[in-house]
């Protein structure tokens, strides 16, 4: 069970050994043909077991690290985290006030207002406390923090936050009690081996605004059902930015007011709340702690769809509105455009000073299917192979594919600004890849031509890195890490 191999360490050492030159040999000729014929079977092995020298390597150096911990791999065990609810400080008074509403999706025939008391409540959109999970650090990595936040797209109107707010990204009520943690957030060495020991903070997403809305008013609505025969109330509350705040009063009183270093990430809306939260973050910490922030999927393009139409932009303008989020927009942005557009990554990244990864594929599937050709763009189901896989793009398809890949870099590009920014963009049809153990560090994951060479007799050969290793690599340096992978399908770890 245990994930490193004592046998295959042994092989590991081995291998490098014919690279080294000097050694003694009884006659020219005999070194000659030795080295060569050792020279030609280490570099068919190599070749052979690529992926293996490279998994036993990060292998070795966790083992390094753990004897340094004091703790053996062999204890590691598969464990579930326990979810932590906040308690809701302050009971909901109500004043009241009606009027009519009108929804999309569901028929929503009448809502409340609630004010006055209710201007304190820390909630999810269905009133219910905030939650996340942590999973303790420990050794040296005791009092250092990362948070994750969840993602799960948004809610652009209250219908649809009503029926958010009867799921477990709306309410803690739905919640599962325990989960696991993967990838970055795995506490298997073997898997993660720069954060596995570190206080890991995964918190849930049920605000429907990434981390981000306040509005004051509660919005109580009463829907009809699909069969017309039923009808449901419940009361609407869209409280991001204060369970943001109040989720980290909480984890600084439980330790991390002492972090010596702390990272904020999250995936896909989550990825989108690392960028928006990231300096708010940093401002929170301890001023000597190192912070760092990481968007996995969550570089939002904002671009027309391949139809012209502005999807993507009155998806943002619908939640920044329903959500009151245009005031805490930077004004540098708000100042020169339509406000409700500076929730998009790309006028918001140049205004972040701690030092920011993005990790997001050049060919998002997430963003194929809502930003480049949603399915009001593609009425007559042409591209939905072309969606379903790359593979199947026709060539005037392929050439849409690649332009938004173009757009992706092209915005980027002049984003990564600050030395000390990371990014890994890699050429594979996915969305988020921080949290599975096989994207993050697994041997058959996406991996990009890194800056990590060894020496062998023949020149150079050029290791590729994992996603885990790059950012490791970033986290851990005070220098820029910028890996864009070559155009698809040039990457034959991408499946
Ligand atoms: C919108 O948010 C601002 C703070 O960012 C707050 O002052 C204002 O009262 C909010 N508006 C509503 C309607 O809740
Ligand atoms: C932070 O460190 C101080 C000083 O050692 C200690 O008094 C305090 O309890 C610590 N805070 C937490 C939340 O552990």
């Amino acid at each position: 069970m245990a994930p490193l191999a004592q046998s295959k360490d042994k092989d590991a050492k081995g291998f490098r050994r014919p690279f080294q030159r000097g050694g003694t040999w009884g006659s020219v000729e005999y070194s000659v043909v030795l080295g060569a014929l050792i020279t030609i079977v280490a570099t068919v092995w190599i070749a052979q077991n690529f992926e293996q020298v490279w998994t036993i390597w990060r292998a070795e150096q966790t083992a390094e690290e753990l004897v340094d911990d004091g703790i053996s791999n062999l204890g590691w065990k598969d464990h579930t985290v326990q979810i932590t609810r906040l308690e809701s400080a302050v009971e909901l008074g109500a004043v009241q006030c009606t009027g009519s509403f009108k929804a999309f999706v569901s028929v929503v025939s009448r809502y409340d207002r609630a004010e006055s008391s209710a201007l304190l409540l820390v909630v999810c959109l269905d009133g219910s406390p905030p939650a996340y999970y942590l999973d303790r650090g420990s050794g040296k990595g005791a009092d250092k923090w990362i948070v994750h936040l969840e993602g799960g797209g948004w809610c652009r109107t209250a219908a649809e936050c009503l029926d958010r707010a009867f799921t477990q990204l709306g309410s803690s009520r739905y919640m599962p009690d325990e989960i696991y943690l993967g990838g970055m957030m795995s506490s298997n060495p073997a898997v993660n081996p720069d954060f596995y020991n570190w206080n890991r903070v995964k918190f849930k997403y049920c605000d429907g605004g990434s981390f981000f809305g306040e509005v004051n008013e509660a919005l109580t609505m009463t829907q009809s059902m699909a069969n017309h025969h039923s009808e449901r109330t419940a009361t609407v509350y869209y409280r991001g930015m204060r369970v943001w705040n109040a989720v980290m009063t909480d984890l600084l009183a439980k330790g991390m007011e002492n972090a010596t270093k702390g990272f904020l990430a999250g995936c896909s809306a989550g990825g989108l709340a690392s960028t928006l939260q990231c300096d708010n973050f940093k401002n929170v910490m301890p001023e000597k702690a190192t912070v760092k922030c990481l968007s996995d999927a969550g570089f939002f393009v904002h671009m027309p769809d391949i139809k012209g139409q502005d999807s993507i932009e009155s998806l943002y303008r619908d939640v920044v509105t329903l959500q009151n989020i245009t005031e805490r927009l930077p004004e540098s942005c708000t100042s020169v455009r339509d406000p409700s557009l500076c929730i998009f990554p790309t006028y918001r990244l140049s205004t972040i000073t701690t030092p920011f990864f993005m990790l997001n594929p050049a060919y998002d599937n997430w963003q194929f299917y809502n930003v480049l050709i949603p399915s009001s763009a593609d009425p007559s189901f042409d591209w939905e192979s072309c969606k379903s896989n790359l593979a199947l793009c026709t060539e005037g398809q392929m050439e849409l594919v690649q332009g938004f890949r173009d757009v992706l870099l092209n915005q980027l590009k002049d984003l990564i600004t600050n030395p000390k920014d990371g990014a890994f963009i890699n050429s594979c049809y996915t969305h988020c890849q921080s949290e599975q153990d096989w994207s993050w560090s697994g041997a058959d994951g996406p991996k990009i031509n890194g800056k990590t060479e060894l020496l062998t007799t023949s020149g150079h050969l050029c290791i590729r890195q994992s996603i885990s290793q790059v950012v490791g690599e970033w986290f851990n340096d005070d220098t820029a890490h910028i890996v864009v992978d070559c155009a698809y399908p040039c990457n034959p770890t991408c499946h």
